[in-house]
């Protein structure tokens, strides 16, 4: 298994260290991929800023190869599922890679139903990151925003070199409920995208098509009930 990584930087330094022997090629802003160079790999882990992406985007389409994306601050195109068919190769994206993001996923949609029986309560997403973090909320901020279904707050705040905290708080008059997810080390995201990685090219249940980071989750686990 040869994996490509695409941005070095603080996330995709902890996905070439952990692929060793695995690693194909690594790119950055100096040495960029070529179609020829990624075609050279089974999949491609991506870790480039949002505002990058729109750079490597057709490149990495074209070669055909299952590529996982962890960038954040992107605008996914419309019809995006369709170039991916097309293009007969599989996607999967991730505002976050953290293993453990699927297990608040599910805490977040209880949540969200239980507080239906709450009196008048609010809702707030916070996130606190690094000081060179580009885009803000993060994408995570806003997949948790998207899994409560309810109106909700969402403040960021940028301090030191922190890996990433997010929290949600549910405050009515009487009460108040937080759930916190604390990253303490970068290696989770690596961890995650290479287990996505490994699952674009060794499942042969997942069709061509672009998946989030939830639905391969899922998608795994209810297979290996099955098994
Ligand atoms: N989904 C997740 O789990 C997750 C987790 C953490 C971070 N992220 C996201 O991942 C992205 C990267 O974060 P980071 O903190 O690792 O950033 P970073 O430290 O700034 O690293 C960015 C890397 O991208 C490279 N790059 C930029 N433009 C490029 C281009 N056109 N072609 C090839 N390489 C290019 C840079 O190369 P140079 O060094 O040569 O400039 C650098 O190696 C952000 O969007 C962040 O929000 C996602």
């Amino acid at each position: 298994m040869k994996i490509s990584v695409i941005g070095t930087g603080k996330t995709g330094s902890k996905v070439v260290e952990m692929l060793g022997d695995n690693l194909a090629h690594a790119f950055d802003e100096n040495n960029p991929p070529t179609v020829e160079k990624l075609r050279q790999s089974d999949a491609i882990i991506i870790f480039v800023p949002g505002d990058a992406v729109p750079e490597i985007f057709d490149m990495v389409l074209e070669s055909g190869v299952p590529a996982a994306w962890g960038s954040t601050g992107y605008e996914w195109p419309q019809g995006l599922d369709e170039k991916v068919k097309t293009a007969n190769t599989k996607w999967v994206l991730a505002t976050n890679f953290s293993l453990g993001m699927n297990i608040i996923r599910n805490a977040i949609r209880e949540l969200s139903s239980g507080s239906n029986i709450l009196n008048n309560p609010s809702f707030n997403i916070h996130e606190i990151h690094h000081i060179h973090k580009k885009d803000a909320p993060s994408g995570t901020a806003l997949s948790w925003k998207e899994w409560l279904e309810k109106e909700a707050e969402v403040t960021s705040e940028r301090e030191g070199d922190v890996n990433g905290i997010h929290e949600l708080t549910i405050t009515t008059a009487t009460e108040k409920i937080k759930l916190t997810h604390e990253a303490l080390d970068r290696s989770i995201f690596a961890e995650g995208a290479i287990w996505a990685a490994e699952q674009l090219i060794k499942r042969v249940s997942l069709t061509s098509g672009v998946y989030t980071f939830g639905e391969l989750f899922d998608l795994v686990i209810k297979e290996s009930r099955n098994d």
